[in-house]
């Protein structure tokens, strides 16, 4: 297959670790005989300082020509202690998502075994907690009116959804719970907002269509503790795009590293892929950003357009690096000195020696005698 991707790398450790996520489709690319070619494009905070704007018209242009876009990170604490800054990295990333109506974000949450350990919850509540968010993305409090009054003393911003934002959003995940454990729960503030009455509205008169699938229905507040209290309850998550944006930070608690979740940004047209955490800043080019992320976005890429084996065996060596403690800091329990580039430079090779020993792999990449 050929593939002309388009890569916004970002700000903060955006740049490290989507070199990994590069580095691994190569190695697919080459492993499988496909012809991926890259195209880079500036976006957050590197495009205001190189051009003054977070989403110039050209890295946009790319996006609209490319098949599909890889995204890094965004981010950059300047900004955030400027709070009357008119002009944000974020907004790169917020832009995009809206102009290319990327409507649907899917977070998927796994525990992994290996890892279990990491996470600050107890083991028995999180081990084979297997589930995905599917968080709205292009409407509601991000992209309301944003109102800040003439004395600078009132601001607000509004959360609105129109009855179409919230029907094409539940029917995928209504089938991605026909695909999985057939269960959907929404999230949502029902008993105070109104547009979460209306998400709750809409759903239960989609729901006939979906007989096989069991639908429930959680308060933010509730679901912000179930989610740490009792993960395994849950299969596909449906919630606007602010809880969204909370409730998949906090599930990384489960996986125990905010490093390891990835997700795609579906629209009508476009699919991005990006890793579910900021930019990091204070790790940039220190070599510890976990690039796991940026590894399973692109696994996900390779999903979204069929190439199932290929993504299953960027799985199986994530999977690997994680079992050999071939990993960054933030989660090796064995050795501390793993950069980020070194975890990408494990997959790569995993993916062009699938069927390497345990032990070569180890003696390889911790730099050990590679005679055994
Ligand atoms: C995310 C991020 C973004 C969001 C920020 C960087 C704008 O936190 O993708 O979860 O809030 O959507
Ligand atoms: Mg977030």
């Amino acid at each position: 297959m050929k593939l002309h991707i388009a890569v916004l790398p970002g700000d903060g450790i955006g740049p490290e670790v989507i070199a990994q996520g590069v580095k691994a489709l190569k190695a697919i690319a080459m492993e499988f005989g496909h012809v991926f070619t890259f195209e880079y494009g500036l976006v957050g905070g590197t495009a205001i300082d190189a051009v003054g704007n977070p989403l110039p018209e050209s890295t946009l242009e790319l996006c609209k020509k490319a098949d599909t876009i890889l995204f890094g990170a965004i981010g950059d604490p300047k900004y955030n202690m400027d709070p009357d800054s008119k002009i944000r990295p974020e907004q790169g990333l917020l832009n995009l998502r809206k102009s290319l109506d990327l409507f649907a974000n899917i977070r998927p949450v796994i525990a992994y075994e290996d890892l279990l350990n990491k996470s600050s919850l107890k083991k028995k509540f999180i081990k084979d907690a297997d589930f995905v968010i599917y968080r709205e993305l292009t409407g509601g409090i991000y992209f309301g009116d944003k109102i800040i009054s003439e004395d600078g003393n009132y601001a607000s911003d509004s959360c609105g959804y129109h009855r179409f934002e919230i029907e094409r959003i539940a029917h995928l995940a209504f089938k991605a719970a026909q695909s999985r454990k057939h269960k959907l729960t929404l999230v949502d503030k029902a008993n105070v907002l109104e547009s979460s009455r209306l998400w709750r509205k809409v759903l239960m008169e989609l729901a006939p269509q979906y007989p096989d699938v069991n639908l429930d229905f959680l308060f933010i507040d509730n679901a912000a503790k179930q989610l740490v209290m009792n993960p395994k309850q849950f299969d596909v998550i449906l919630t606007e795009n602010m809880f969204g944006d909370i409730l998949s930070e906090e599930a990384s608690v489960i996986v125990g590293s905010v490093g390891l979740l990835a997700s795609a940004s579906i629209g009508p047209k476009y699919a991005m892929f990006e890793p579910i955490h900021g930019a990091y800043s204070k790790a940039t080019d220190k070599g510890i950003a976990n690039p796991i992320a940026s590894i399973l976005s692109a696994a996900m890429l390779l999903d979204h357009f069929a190439l199932f084996e290929e993504a299953a065996l960027i799985r199986k060596a994530i999977d690997k690096s994680i079992k050999l403690h071939i990993t960054t800091p933030d989660l090796n329990m064995k050795y501390d000195n793993i950069s980020t580039s070194k975890v990408g430079d494990f997959i790569e090779d995993f993916i062009n020696n699938p069927e390497e020993t345990n032990l070569n792999f180890t003696n390889i990449h911790l730099g050990q005698s590679t005679i055994i």
